[in-house]
């Protein structure tokens, strides 16, 4: 029986969200801890495409999956891409530990998994750049103006600094950093912070593009820091708070976000901030080996519903 299985990591963006929709660049990092899981097994000849994610609820044969639906989308672009017009006969799997619209990417990690498995069932290897392509046009049709940075990060699964529309350019992380990522338990589905931000942004393009402006200089301070070995760790803490100042500025923060920021830095982190799309979701702080422990517990105290201890290594 032909079978394939593929998974795909969960992402934090470190520096440069929402800037990095008008241009600015950003780097975003890949996390491992959590992960995307498809598999796709060869099902009796007349049976159909079944498609089952138990983290959602569902369990359907696919004509009858809605046709605005991303799983559904991402299924039928990967078999366009591979020119197979025949829906085969098998069960398709998904499975995340990556928690729905908090930031951790993952619709892009769901996606990614999603064509591998398919692309390995058919006995073809699907190059990250391929795979990235497809994702992106699935994030295009859900998530209005996508950067195009979670399905890059999550595709490539390795650090990236990262500009909209242009190549790819790799990220060398010179020295491991320890990060806590603590989640606000708050959805907040990114295409309605972005489309927000876009009706401030045209109220005020001046203004707003002065704040990307800033943060593209804060990404650039924060990418010769992560790519020099022995840099101070506390000046990367440093940006990453004057990062989350602009972002409450410009009103993608939250209560609960400033909440566990405030918390971790009380903590002893050298630095917090939002990552990702903001109102909700999740945030991080750059801790060191140390003091993570003390950090993690500080935020679960905090009310965080769920803190991951990970560590962001060059690849
Ligand atoms: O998908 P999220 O919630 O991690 O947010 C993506 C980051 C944004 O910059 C807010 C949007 C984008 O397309 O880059």
């Amino acid at each position: 029986m032909k079978n394939s299985r593929a998974s795909a990591p969960g992402k934090i963006i470190l520096f440069g969200e929402h800037a990095v929709v008008y241009g600015r660049p950003a780097i975003a990092v890949p996390v491992n801890d959590v992960q995307a899981v498809a598999t796709l097994t060869e099902a009796e000849p007349g049976a159909g495409f079944r498609l089952i994610a138990p983290d959602l609820g569902r369990d359907e044969q696919l004509p009858d999956v809605s046709p605005d639906d991303p799983l559904g989308t991402m299924i039928g672009l990967t078999l366009d891409y591979l020119e197979r017009p025949e829906i085969p006969d098998a069960i398709l799997t998904v499975r995340s530990t990556i928690p729905l619209g908090r930031g951790l990417g993952s619709g892009a990690a769901v996606s990614t998994a999603i064509a591998r498995a398919i692309g390995q069932y058919f006995g073809r290897s699907l190059p990250p750049a391929v795979v990235s392509a497809l994702v992106y046009d699935v994030e295009k049709l859900y998530h209005g103006t996508p950067s195009g940075i979670d399905n890059t990060v999550v595709a490539f699964n390795q650090p990236v600094y990262f500009i909209k529309g242009r190549p790819i350019r790799r990220l060398r992380v010179a020295q491991p950093l320890t990060l806590v990522i603590a989640d606000t338990g708050v959805v907040a589905p990114t295409h309605k912070v972005v489309g927000d931000l876009r009706r401030r942004w045209q109220a005020d393009p001046a203004g707003h593009e002065r704040f990307f402006d800033a943060i593209g200089g804060v990404v650039e301070k924060g990418r010769a820091l992560i790519e020099t070995p022995a840099a101070g760790i506390a000046e990367l803490g440093a940006l990453m708070n004057e990062n989350q100042t602009i972002l409450r500025t410009i009103g993608v923060s939250s209560p609960e976000l400033d909440d566990l920021v405030e918390a971790a830095r009380r903590a002893g982190a050298m630095g917090a901030k939002l990552s990702g799309a903001g109102w909700g979701g999740n945030m991080i702080a750059l801790a060191t080996t140390q003091n993570a422990p003390a950090i993690a517990e500080a935020l679960d105290k905090a009310r965080a519903v769920n803190v991951i201890v990970t560590k962001v290594i060059d690849h």
